[in-house]
């Protein structure tokens, strides 16, 4: 009797081979793959500053109370399992554009933009992506701040668009090169699209200012550009969730006509739940009805609707006025509580007589710190001192808590000295 493996297992692999398998071992994902390495370490002081997800200050993972509360009330309502359309739970979308634009914005009021409910910020982008693909009447060039998060590059390169850079991070000031992003956006061939983090750059935590956003905004008019704003941390910025969203509302009210991405991973701790939106502004309502018609065809064959607890707790949250508020105070919390991480880090390892100016630390702002060490370092942190992180020398601050960052400054100094 034939073996399984001889029929039906070697599909992809060569027969009677010496020759390489054209299906060949892929690589761990950058940031996700740190996770499953971080897993296998039996080191008890071992440290997962990979990826951002926040824990709290005993290190464990977070649930917000309002997402609790949310979750008790939408238990009680009995409600059914039906499909949802397309789109996405109505309420929800109706929310999370609200909560981006800001309510009484004009845009809203109307009707010339269309949300829909996407599986988190990645499937938004990827709608994003492929939407553009399909559409966009510019250049299929994104261009993308250098550096920009591991998943930018393999999702709009998935969706068929060609990746391009502008200068964003500074390494010798380990700060932003407005400068060098002004010059490079002012190059950028007309109609492009250019993507903007709107708040907490990930991976460098190093955003523009208000005065910067605004000469920023005044170029990319200039050149005519179509701005993708990927809004991931709305709140954990600043612990203000219309602080954080101040770029995108001026760029709308500056006469872009921009697409956005949002997820509730971060701000509402919702990460397994996949739940987040994707916005076309649009010139006219009756512009929006055809884009909401082509996006439904988009998304119809790749997961035909979206799963429906997740919008049904983040609608809830942001449409009970008590847990509105519940959540406000929780965001700023979370965002408080990160910030006063950086100041901690930067005290142990002037403790521990470092030399070296860390103020960037301090300055860098949401869920992560670009630290500036070598790749040779990350390596060093990982393999003594089971510190894991992106070898980027990215560290998800929210991985860090009172009871280990006396253990990462020690380990950080004794890399750096
Ligand atoms: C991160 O950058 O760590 C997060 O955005 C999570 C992810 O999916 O990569």
């Amino acid at each position: 009797m034939r073996s399984i493996s001889s029929t039906g297992c070697s599909r992809f692999t060569n027969s009677g081979g010496t020759k390489k398998p054209f299906l060949q071992m892929g690589p761990p994902d950058p940031i996700l793959g740190v996770t499953e390495a971080f897993k296998k370490d039996t080191n008890p002081k071992k440290m997962n500053l990979g990826v951002g997800a926040y824990r709290d200050d005993q290190g464990k993972p977070f649930v917000l109370s309002c997402v609790r509360k949310a979750e008790a009330l939408i238990a009680s309502k009995q409600l059914d399992k039906e499909y949802l359309p397309i789109g996405g739970l109505g309420d929800f979308t109706k929310a999370c554009a609200q909560l981006a634009l800001g309510a009484d914005n004009e845009v809203l009021k109307s009707g010339r933009s269309i949300t829909v409910q996407t599986i988190s910020g990645t499937g938004s982008l990827r709608i994003g992506g492929n939407f553009l693909s399909r559409f966009h009447g510019g250049p299929k060039d994104v261009y993308l701040p250098k550096p920009s998060w591991g998943n930018h590059t393999p999702i709009f390169r998935d969706a068929g668009l060609q990746l391009k850079a502008y200068r964003y991070y500074d390494p010798s000031t380990c700060g932003f090169d407005f400068s060098g992003a002004l010059e490079d956006i002012s190059k950028i061939p007309e109609h492009s699209v250019i993507l903007l983090h709107a708040c907490a750059h990930n991976p460098t935590g190093v955003d523009p200012k208000i005065e910067q956003w605004k000469e920023i905004s005044e170029v990319v008019k200039k050149r005519n550009l179509l701005v993708f704003f990927d809004m991931a941390y709305q709140g954990f910025a600043s612990g203000d969730i219309d602080r954080d969203a101040w770029a995108v509302r001026h760029f709308i009210e500056q006469g872009h006509n921009i697409v956005l991405s949002q997820s509730f991973a971060k701000n509402m701790g919702l990460y397994g739940e996949r739940v987040g939106g994707f916005t076309v502004v649009c010139g006219s309502a009756e512009e929006a009805k055809r884009v909401e018609s082509q996006l439904k065809i988009l998304i119809r064959p790749i997961y035909s609707n979206p799963p429906m607890n997740g919008a049904r707790i983040a609608s809830t949250i942001l449409s009970t006025p008590d847990l509105r508020a519940l959540w406000l105070e929780e965001v700023h919390g979370m965002a408080n509580r990160i910030i006063k991480m950086r100041e901690q880090l930067v005290a142990g390892l002037k403790k521990n007589g470092s030399t070296h100016n860390w103020q960037h630390v301090i300055d860098q702002i949401g869920m992560f710190c670009f630290t500036g060490l070598k790749p040779e370092q990350v390596e060093r942190l990982i393999k003594e001192f089971s510190v894991y992180m992106t070898k980027d020398g990215r560290i998800s601050m929210a991985g860090v808590s009172s009871g280990n960052v006396g253990y990462l400054a020690d380990s950080i100094h004794a890399v750096t000295k």
